[in-house]
């Protein structure tokens, strides 16, 4: 095994994502970074955000307030938000912005008269949102965001980006048998070379985004197996909010393109949720109508499917000029074209789909975890801010504000950081190569289907016991094969969404009411005052 790679650095950040990215940006004029992505670098949930990033940026745009975003914030957030992680996050929204504008983002300029000392920017509503304040390029923020602090990354001397490397664990000085828990390191595997390798380092950041392909049916991106919280979880550290994942109402339904996302921006721009009929629901359900926050655009949906026992409903804006859909909607317009679908003369069909992790590793304002100089930025985390629902546009924005923290806290306690030990290289000794693939294949597709059945946007206390039966199961099955057979990138993974889904049953079957998105038929007494679900490792009812 001498010829296995180690590598060595200041910060070892895992995940390329908006999160990853701005910390290493801010990190590198006077730190040493490797940056690691499983795939390639912009393979996050981050190069597909659509609606963009919410920010009060100035006060004279549409007469908006800081003071407004944090309302809408814990609105959405149905009573979970922790105030204080909403105040400190919405008060450095601006700054963020402004550090993006300077990295080089193009977001959209307004093309009307700028009046009463308003910023250039030209900005989108989005549900939950009392004001129009999403910064955007068109309808790819994401993209262009991820494009732009990319080349930025790529052309630092003093970050080393590494592609195609899954980190397996970190490792701490308890799992060495030394004094404390403090992180030294973790194991990477090389899916290039199948080979693990080790990277020692003074500080790590968990960047990994969320878990949603813990569900059947999600819009996110291969990566988002919830990684970095099961690493974070094995290392000693506490999660909160597992119970809220996140369903974006409306994702293209299409045989040949499922899951693709429909932005918000376009119910804030008029779109109307519609029957087969061509009746409008919303309006029964919520007086906000298409523009209530998610939870319950997702439930006014699923409720409707059910009722009529229909695949899908339908998302209209084909009341809009075509040239305004194809100006602000571009993307879209041309992939529905793609699938026969011209949003500009018919409406798209739409189902609601697993799209956000709320709840995660939990952090403080410095982006800190449990675990001594260990740090947990983006979705993976918990910083308090999303509460029991995301609003809007406030994911993008969290991974930047607590980028820049993170960034700050590391580079004071660099100077200080006490040398790392040595870590001893991946021991192969005790496995072969893996005999048969299709138990991980099967245990795959039974884990995702049994969370979507069981566990997704409706629950039952009996729901969530066969699930939890089910999970223990696969997991029993999973950490045998994990303890004879060689590590591959699936069974990684596998591996970490059983830990993930684990911990989202446990958080739901914790919580004895229905509030934000967790809703649960037998329980559906509103809490008065709502508390968040915190799950440790140290709690030994987890085998
Ligand atoms: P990601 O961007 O998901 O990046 C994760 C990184 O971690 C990747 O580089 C991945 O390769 C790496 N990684 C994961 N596991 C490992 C491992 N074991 N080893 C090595 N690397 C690993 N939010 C908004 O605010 N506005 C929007 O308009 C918006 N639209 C969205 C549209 C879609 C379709 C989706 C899916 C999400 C959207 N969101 C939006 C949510 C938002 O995009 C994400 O929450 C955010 O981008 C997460 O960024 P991140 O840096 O935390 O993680
Ligand atoms: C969207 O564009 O609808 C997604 C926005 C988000 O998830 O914040």
């Amino acid at each position: 095994m001498n010829d296995v790679k180690s590598h060595e650095t200041d910060v070892l950040i895992i995940g390329s994502g908006a999160a990853g990215l701005s910390l290493a940006l801010c990190l590198a004029n006077k730190a040493k970074v490797i940056v690691l992505s499983k795939a390639q670098i912009s393979a996050g949930s981050t190069n597909y955000a659509q609606g963009g990033i919410a920010a009060v940026y100035n006060t004279a745009d549409d007469h908006d307030s800081v003071e407004e975003h944090i309302e809408d914030t814990k609105i959405a957030g149905a009573g979970l938000c922790d105030p204080v992680a909403v105040e400190f996050t919405l008060c450095n929204a601006h700054d963020s912005i402004q550090w993006l504008i300077e990295q080089g983002v193009p977001f959209d300029k307004r093309e009307d008269e700028i009046v009463e000392e308003q910023s250039p920017y030209h900005l989108h509503r989005e549900g939950g949102h009392s004001h129009r304040r999403i910064f955007h390029a068109a309808d790819h923020t994401g993209h262009t965001i991820q494009e732009t602090l990319d080349q930025k990354v790529l052309n630092n001397p003093n970050i080393t980006m590494l592609t195609n490397y899954n980190a397996i664990d970190v490792v701490t000085t308890k799992k060495l048998g030394l004094a404390g828990n403090r992180v030294v390191g973790a194991y990477v595997f090389n899916a290039t070379t199948h080979q693990v390798e080790t990277i020692k380092a003074k500080f790590v950041a968990l960047c990994t985004g969320g878990a949603s392909k813990v569900y059947q049916y999600t819009c996110n991106p291969e990566i988002s197996s919830g990684d970095g919280i099961a690493i974070a979880w094995r290392a000693g550290c506490r999660v909160a909010n597992m119970e809220f994942n996140q369903f974006h109402p409306t994702t293209l339904y299409n045989q040949n393109d499922r899951n693709f996302l429909l932005t918000e921006a376009l119910r804030g721009e008029g779109a109307l949720l519609k029957r087969p009929d061509g009746t409008r629901f919303m309006p029964d359900y919520d007086e906000r109508g298409e523009l209530a926050p998610r939870d319950v655009v997702a439930r006014a949906i699923d409720h409707e499917m059910k009722k009529l026992g229909v695949d899908c409903m339908y998302l209209d804006i084909s009341h809009k000029t075509p040239e305004f859909i194809k100006k602000h909607f571009p993307t879209i317009y041309e992939r529905c074209l793609q699938v026969g679908i011209d949003i500009t003369k018919q409406p798209i069909p739409i189902v609601p789909a697993a799209h956000f992790t709320c709840g995660g590793i939990m952090i403080d304002r410095r982006g800190r975890t449990d675990v001594e100089s260990l740090y947990a930025i983006g979705e993976v985390s918990y910083s308090g801010l999303h509460g029991a629902n995301r609003l809007a546009s406030n994911s993008l924005l969290e991974c930047i504000v607590y980028g820049q923290q993170a960034a700050k806290d590391i580079l004071a306690r660099l100077p200080l950081a006490i040398e790392t030990p040595e870590i001893p290289d991946w021991d192969e000794s005790l496995v072969t190569d893996a005999d048969e693939e299709v138990i991980i294949q099967h245990n795959w597709h039974e884990l995702r289907l049994t969370m979507w059945d069981y566990v997704g946007i409706v629950r039952t206390d009996k729901r969530l016991e066969r699930a939890m039966h089910r999970i223990k199961l696969l997991k029993k099955e999973v950490s045998e094969f994990y303890s004879n057979f060689r590590v591959t990138s699936n069974l990684l993974e596998l591996r970490n969404l059983l830990q993930v889904a684990e911990l989202i049953v446990r958080s739901a079957m914790a919580r004895k009411d229905s509030v934000g998105l967790h809703y649960n038929l037998d329980h559906l007494n509103q809490p008065t005052n709502p508390k968040p679900t915190i799950l440790s490792p140290t709690d030994r009812d987890f085998d």
